[in-house]
């Protein structure tokens, strides 16, 4: 019988990545989506993997507990994934409340719903490289403290030692990813790599001739989203849950990544961009570089895709959705005229 699993937050980026993984490892994929008024908008990354006949969702809320269990009781899980949360960093100096219920006790609800009815799921915590913050070692591993820097990394900080409680607690096969950065064309556009191709798209086929961003100088250690979700998976397939911190060793700034994607239109970024001060956060994360050494040895992972091939791959997949849309509009400007 085919192994199922449960996802939450299967219509973000990662979520639709680790559908169509576990699908192509036979699994049966369910996932729990929000309502909204938009239907038939909200499924659009799993229509763009072309998987979203294949996966079963099911109406719920991450801060609803009687809605968790009803799915969880339902569709008996063997791996649940817990990735649901209000993941933008900006935000969540606006919407602290929201960030603490969604990505902090959320996480509550999605094991207290396995604990009641299927304690014998193996449970996966998306934690972030965000809790080091103020990195208190260069290089960050399972082993380095944490200093949390936003209303988001102090939600994801409680969701991480909530994980391993209901394991120490429970004994329930509870682990935690702590991963860092990690993007594709399927990231929202508010976040700094696809902010970038997006208007690097846009600038070579002359829909736009700026690019506000705030600060340049911060440097992230940025992998690419599909081979995270495989890190993901390898961790519940160990026989004993655990932390593990998945990143790619390399470290670069926001001015560098923005260069890779202007050098693959052959244009020059310094023409385009603008620092726009009130782009810049309360408090920032000024350098994240992670050391994945545990995943790489106990899991045998290691990232496969260079951040200069995934960030042409994101000005690729941009300038083919622009031009699109701008097909689309000359067209219906030549039947309205
Ligand atoms: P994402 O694209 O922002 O996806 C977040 C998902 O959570 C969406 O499916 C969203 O649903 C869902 N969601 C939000 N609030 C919910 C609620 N109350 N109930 C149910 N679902 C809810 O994030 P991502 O990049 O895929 O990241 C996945 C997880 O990994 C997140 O927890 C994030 O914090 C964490 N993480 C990400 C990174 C990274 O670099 N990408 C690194 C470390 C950790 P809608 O589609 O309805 O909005
Ligand atoms: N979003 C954004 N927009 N960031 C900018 C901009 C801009 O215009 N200009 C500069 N930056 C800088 C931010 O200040 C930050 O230092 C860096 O670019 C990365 O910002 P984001 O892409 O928004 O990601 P993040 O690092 O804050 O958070 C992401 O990674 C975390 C893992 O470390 C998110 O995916 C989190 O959910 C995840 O946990």
């Amino acid at each position: 019988m085919a192994r199922r699993a449960l996802i939450t937050g299967i219509t973000g980026q990662d979520g639709a990545y680790l559908s169509e993984f576990l699908l192509s490892k036979g699994y049966e994929v369910h996932g729990v989506v929000r309502r909204s008024s938009h239907v038939g908008f909200t499924d659009y990354r799993l229509r763009w993997l072309g998987i979203e006949s294949r996966v079963t969702l099911h109406d719920g809320d991450l801060c609803d507990l009687s809605s968790m269990i009803r799915i969880v009781e339902l569709v008996q899980p063997d791996e649940l994934y817990n990735l649901a949360a209000q993941s933008f960093v900006s935000a969540s100096w606006d919407q602290p409340i929201l960030t603490a219920n969604v990505t902090a006790v959320g996480v509550t609800v999605a094991l207290e719903a396995l604990r009641i009815a299927r304690p014998s799921a193996r449970f996966y915590q998306a934690s972030s490289s965000e809790m080091f913050g103020l990195a208190q070692e260069p290089l960050q591993n399972e082993k380095t403290p944490f200093y949390p820097r936003s209303p988001y990394a102090v939600a994801k900080l409680y969701g991480h030692w909530t994980t391993v409680n209901y394991r120490e607690s429970f004994g329930l096969h509870a682990t935690s990813g702590i991963l860092f950065n990690h993007e594709s064309p399927l990231r929202s556009v508010e976040f700094v790599t696809r902010k970038v191709t997006d208007a690097v798209a846009r600038i070579k086929l002359g829909l736009a001739t700026e690019l506000k961003l705030g600060n340049l100088d911060a440097q992230r250690d940025w992998g690419h989203a599909r081979d995270y979700v495989k890190a993901m998976w390898l961790m519940l397939q160990q026989p004993v849950p655990g932390e593990y911190v998945v990143a790619t060793g390399r470290m670069a700034s926001v001015r560098e990544m923005c260069q890779i994607a202007f050098d693959h239109i052959g244009a020059d970024p310094d023409r385009y961009v603008r620092v726009d001060q009130s782009l810049y956060r309360p408090a920032e994360v000024d350098a994240l570089q992670g050391d994945a050494s545990k995943a790489r040895r106990v899991l045998g992972w290691r990232p496969e895709t260079t951040l200069d091939e995934m960030i042409r791959e994101m000005v690729d997949a941009d300038i083919e959705r622009h031009s699109e849309g701008a097909m689309r509009a000359r067209r219906a400007r030549s039947i309205s005229a």
